[in-house]
């Protein structure tokens, strides 16, 4: 049994009215433990309305979702427990850091999980620990920190639940490039320290085949694709063809075979790319 599996999702905005958007048409994927997805699509492809979906913050239309295989609707006190179990980090989250201090807005979640005073000081102590914030940011207001920083105790007040499903809506949205690189890899070693399911949408290819192992890649509201990172970019064109930005590392790949040289089109690490060069270098002598 998958640890979460949503089948057959549909929602719709805007229903009876002049404006009615079908944001999520008949979407079906299954989560296990210990793996990183991506959720992948251009804007309005209907990313956030699934990922909404999922913690039952939105009610799908039709469809379900199973968390253990069980459905998370089926009663009020059990929604509850799924908000805890599936943690959703929003889009931009520092907008909504209120605490006074670094330490008391990361402890929000776990007190709310009703964790004795101890097992909350330990979650924050972790949570924090985990995303990069010393022991000198504790006391700090929040609002006194730069936009990566916050973004960070945002994530961690997150993670301080310890979620098995940890979900982020583009988690480094407006964020430099060290910022995130940071962000990526601190998710990752979520991942790896506790073996839980993580979700990431983005509307970066670059980041995300760094960074997961399965592409859920969204198209106007339809599932394009889901599959591994590789298998997903054995077809880049068309990932370029439904306004995904593919790779550079990608476009040279395809460029290189268009002209006739032996090199898989669905390359997307840098490593990947030189080897196939050298190869091909070896195989004809011919000079790239
Ligand atoms: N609260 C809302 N009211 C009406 N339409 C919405 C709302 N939120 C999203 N939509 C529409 O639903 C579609 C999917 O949006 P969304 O899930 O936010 O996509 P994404 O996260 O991939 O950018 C878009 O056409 C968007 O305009
Ligand atoms: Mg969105």
């Amino acid at each position: 049994m998958s640890l979460l599996e949503a089948k057959n999702l549909v929602f719709t905005y805007g229903h009876g009215t002049p404006f009615v958007t079908h944001a999520v048409n008949d979407v079906s994927f299954t989560v296990e433990r210990g793996e990183i997805i991506g959720l992948i699509g251009h804007t309005g492809s209907g990313k956030s309305t699934i990922v909404q979906q999922l913690n039952g913050l939105i009610k799908p239309e039709s469809g379900e979702i199973l968390l253990d295989g069980k459905n998370i609707h089926t009663d009020f006190k059990r929604i509850k427990e799924v908000r805890f179990k599936i943690g959703l980090v929003f889009q931009y989250p520092e907008y909504q850091l209120f605490e006074e201090t670094v330490a008391k807005d990361i402890a929000y979640g776990p007190k709310n999980m009703g964790l004795s005073e101890e097992e909350v000081a330990e979650r924050v102590k972790y949570a924090a620990e985990l995303v990069g914030l010393t022991e000198d940011f504790m006391e700090k207001s929040p609002f006194d920190l730069s936009g990566g920083e916050k973004r960070r105790v945002a994530i961690a007040g997150i993670i301080a639940m310890k979620p098995e499903v940890l979900v982020l809506d583009e988690p480094t949205a407006g964020l430099d490039p060290k910022g995130r690189d940071m962000i990526l890899s601190r998710i990752k070693e979520y991942r790896n320290e506790t073996n839980a399911a993580v979700i990431i949408v983005s509307h970066s290819m670059e980041d995300m085949a760094k960074t997961a192992d399965k592409l859920l890649v969204m198209n106007k509201g339809s599932i394009e694709k889901f599959d591994t990172v590789a298998n997903v970019f054995a077809d880049a064109e068309r990932l370029s063809e439904i306004g995904l930005d593919i790779p550079h590392v990608t476009k040279i790949a395809i460029e290189l075979n268009k002209r006739g040289f032996q090199i898989p089109k669905n390359l997307f690490t840098v490593e990947a790319l030189r080897d196939a060069i050298l190869n091909c270098r070896k195989a004809g002598g011919v000079n790239v």
